[in-house]
């Protein structure tokens, strides 16, 4: 298979995309390196990528709508994992006007670039579990209206979930949303909860802990995601909207504890109040990944902070 990874230098991008040309998949990655986080961090990625022969890196930029035609005219890809976006709560509370224009705009203009050239029988759509806002129907489920997004991020992710269905509809074009939960592993961003919390750790940093740790996440090792979303490109569904989570929560003070235990030392966390944009609890109902994809995560919370905690104090810590 012929696959575009976009967001390929980023953190799910980057796993997924060697994830794909580990098994001989035809990878084409395409990142803009932009400076959100250290951009040294993405060039670390792409270098890992470039060892494999079947992949190579287009530094482009999905707002450029002119140059996404010419790509996908260019490369006919039999399917697209799109994860470029700008992603982070706080900062699309300060840069609403960016958001829309790469999270929106930027996914519909590779929705019609690939439309034009033809080839594409597979879309693959990152959003978010922030979809969700405050809904009161625990654990999070697909049927939700999802009409009360708490900030920019979500509002332009749930904007492109439903100009998916449109495309579908109108042009038969097959979309399958995947609704990420709280991912975290090795190659983390670094404006992470994970990797703040290891950051921390080892080097003393302050840092907030929103209502002191009181707060679920869906945590989900980026294995599982990155399965989750191979699962998805192999099976094109028409339109589909489907939460990829653990669907087991653990509390976030629970989590900074098993990453303190395992490095043997104490974070420097400051209590604060939960933000606005921030939602309480957070958990996916993950049986339709069951039933449509065959998803089954594998890696328990205990694990996978422990397999974090190895690639940081690894990788990490001997760049530093
Ligand atoms: N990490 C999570 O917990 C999580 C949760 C829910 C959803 N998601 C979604 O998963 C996807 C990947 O997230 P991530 O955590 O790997 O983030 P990331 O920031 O590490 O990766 C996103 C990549 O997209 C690239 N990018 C941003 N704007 C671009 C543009 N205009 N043109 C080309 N490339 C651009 C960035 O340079 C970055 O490398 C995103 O769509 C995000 O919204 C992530």
């Amino acid at each position: 298979m012929k696959v575009l990874v976009t967001g390929a230098a980023g953190f799910i991008g980057s796993n997924l995309a060697e994830k794909l040309a580990r098994r001989g998949d035809d990878v084409v990655g395409l990142d803009n390196f932009n400076d959100y986080y250290d951009p040294a961090k993405k060039r670390a990625n792409e270098a890992r990528l470039n060892a494999y022969p079947n992949f190579k890196m287009a530094e482009m930029d999905i707002r450029d709508r002119e140059g996404m035609f010419a790509l996908f005219e260019a490369e006919q890809f039999d399917a697209v994992a799109h994860l470029a976006a700008m992603a982070g709560v706080r900062n699309a509370v300060k840069h609403p006007d960016l958001y829309v224009e790469v999270d929106l705009n930027g996914t519909q203009h590779l929705m019609d670039a690939a439309r034009a050239a033809g080839s594409v029988g597979n879309f693959v759509f990152a959003s978010t579990s922030s979809v969700y806002g405050n809904t009161k129907q625990i654990p999070f489920v697909e049927t939700d209206p999802c009409d009360r997004p708490l900030q920019p991020y979500a509002a332009a992710k749930r904007a492109s979930e439903i100009l998916g269905y449109s495309y579908h509809y109108l042009f038969d074009f097959n979309f399958t949303v995947l609704r990420f939960f709280t991912v975290y592993g090795p190659n983390g961003r670094p404006d992470m909860m994970a990797y703040l919390v290891a950051e921390s750790i080892t080097k003393g940093i302050e840092i907030p802990l929103y209502d002191g740790g009181q707060m679920y996440r869906d945590w989900t090792f980026v294995e599982d995601i990155t399965d989750g979303i191979v699962l998805a490109l192999e099976r094109p569904l028409g339109y589909e909207i489907i939460n990829l989570g653990r669907g087991n929560p653990t509390l976030l003070k629970d989590f900074v504890e098993m990453l303190e235990d395992l490095a043997g030392r104490k974070a420097n966390l400051v209590s604060k109040p939960r933000m606005s944009a921030d939602f309480v609890m957070n958990e996916a109902d993950i049986s339709k990944a069951r039933r449509l994809l065959g998803y089954d995560p594998q890696v328990s919370t205990e694990e996978g902070v422990r397999r974090f905690w190895e690639w940081y104090s690894e990788v990490v810590m001997r760049d530093a």
